[in-house]
């Protein structure tokens, strides 16, 4: 008899994997600050815990695709509620556009490095995950080099803007480049909204019905554990992600929360305010060590500190020991080894940041 393995589709066990087990030993330490994910610090607001009280109240109803929140969205980026399909966090979006598009074989092109949950959901499907490293002076997305790893069987590119873990937006033109292949393109957008000066990309899907993009309300609206998300795209494209989507996949908890902050944008207002007071706070003190920290437009600062010889687990296994703080670990960038990557916490967490930042790496 075969075993239990052996009736595995192949690319269950070859597939990268995305480890979360740091979430079960962060929720095992209360006591240690979360800086290693790109969470938001600051809770839900008693307006949001209120909507989800009132919606679970009808929790024995099987939720709608609730057009007025869709309309909400869409209005924000000049688009109708049929260009939007919500879904539970922009993992969903993850997954369900490598089902969309690829089959065994396949390929997406990404930039190295990249979030790491990509690569695994493409791999699941049995796709092939091409990655290009980023420009080693600046980490910028390697344009021509993705370009140039187009071929026959390249369904899909990804561009995430701002990158995550490099935190560099593209340019206009570098983007347009990309629409102009004709190939799906996702662009995700999880971290736009710590930028209101900056335009969302939607405009483009206008222009090239193969762009869509995806949006998570985990990072500036802080709804990480609440779990919302959307993707836009034509109406064509946005039909092809809620066949792939589960029906119902939302809950009526996380729509009703979702309405409640766009009602009141002062709160995603005043959680951009917090991260970005700190993220320039330890962009100065970072380079104020020594250390070379990346200019980042998102909730999460990229750092090199190779040049202080210690490697990133080092520098992780000190933050735990000397602060209780988790940092997040970053994989050699060009073959150097001493990276890592921070989120700002509540203010008594950052200090303890910048304490460790002063006493580790500045004396
Ligand atoms: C670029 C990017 N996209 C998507 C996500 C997933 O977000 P969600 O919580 O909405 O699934 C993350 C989370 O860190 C991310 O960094």
């Amino acid at each position: 008899m075969k075993e239990l393995k052996d009736w595995f589709v192949p690319w269950l066990t070859t597939a990268r994997k995305y480890d979360p087990s740091i979430l079960d030993v962060a929720w095992a330490h209360p006591d240690h600050a979360r800086l290693m994910l790109n969470e938001n610090p600051i809770p839900p607001s008693e307006k949001v815990v209120q909507a989800v009280a009132d919606a679970v109240r009808m929790g024995n109803r099987y939720p709608d695709s609730m057009k007025r929140l869709r309309a909400k969205i869409g209005a924000q980026y000049d688009l109708g509620p049929d260009n939007v399909a919500l879904c539970n966090g922009s993992s969903e979006v993850i997954d369900a556009m490598m089902r969309v598009f690829m089959q065994p074989g396949d390929e997406i092109i990404m930039s190295d490095p990249t979030f790491g949950l990509f690569p695994p959901r493409a791999e699941l499907c049995g796709g092939k995950v091409v990655q290009v490293p980023v420009r080693e002076s600046d980490l910028q997305y390697d344009v021509d080099g993705m370009l140039n790893a187009i071929n026959e069987k390249t369904k899909l590119i990804l561009v995430i803007n701002p990158n995550n873990p490099t935190g560099v937006f593209i340019d206009d033109a570098d983007l347009e480049r990309f629409c102009k292949t004709g190939i799906p393109l996702c662009i995700d957008e999880a971290y736009k909204d710590y930028n209101p000066e900056i335009p969302s990309k939607a405009s483009l899907i206008k222009e090239y019905p193969h762009v869509f993009l995806s949006v998570t309300f985990s990072k500036a609206h802080g709804f990480a554990g609440i779990r919302f998300g959307y993707v836009l795209g034509t109406e064509e494209m946005i039909k092809a992600f809620n066949t792939m989507f589960l029906p119902w996949n939302v809950s009526l908890m996380s729509m009703a929360a979702a309405e409640a902050i766009i009602d009141n944008p002062a709160e995603i207002q005043a959680k951009v305010a917090h991260n970005n007071r700190w993220m320039k706070k330890f962009y100065e003190a970072a380079q104020g060590v020594g250390l070379k920290p990346y200019p980042a437009h998102g909730n999460y600062m990229l750092i090199d500190a190779s040049m202080s010889g210690r490697t990133t687990a080092e520098i992780l296994a000190a933050a735990i020991e000397m602060e209780k703080i988790y940092l997040k670990k970053i994989g050699k960038i060009h073959g150097k080894d001493g990276f890592f990557r921070v989120t700002p916490g509540l203010d008594e967490e950052n200090e303890k940041f910048l304490r460790f930042l002063h006493n580790y790496f500045g004396k």
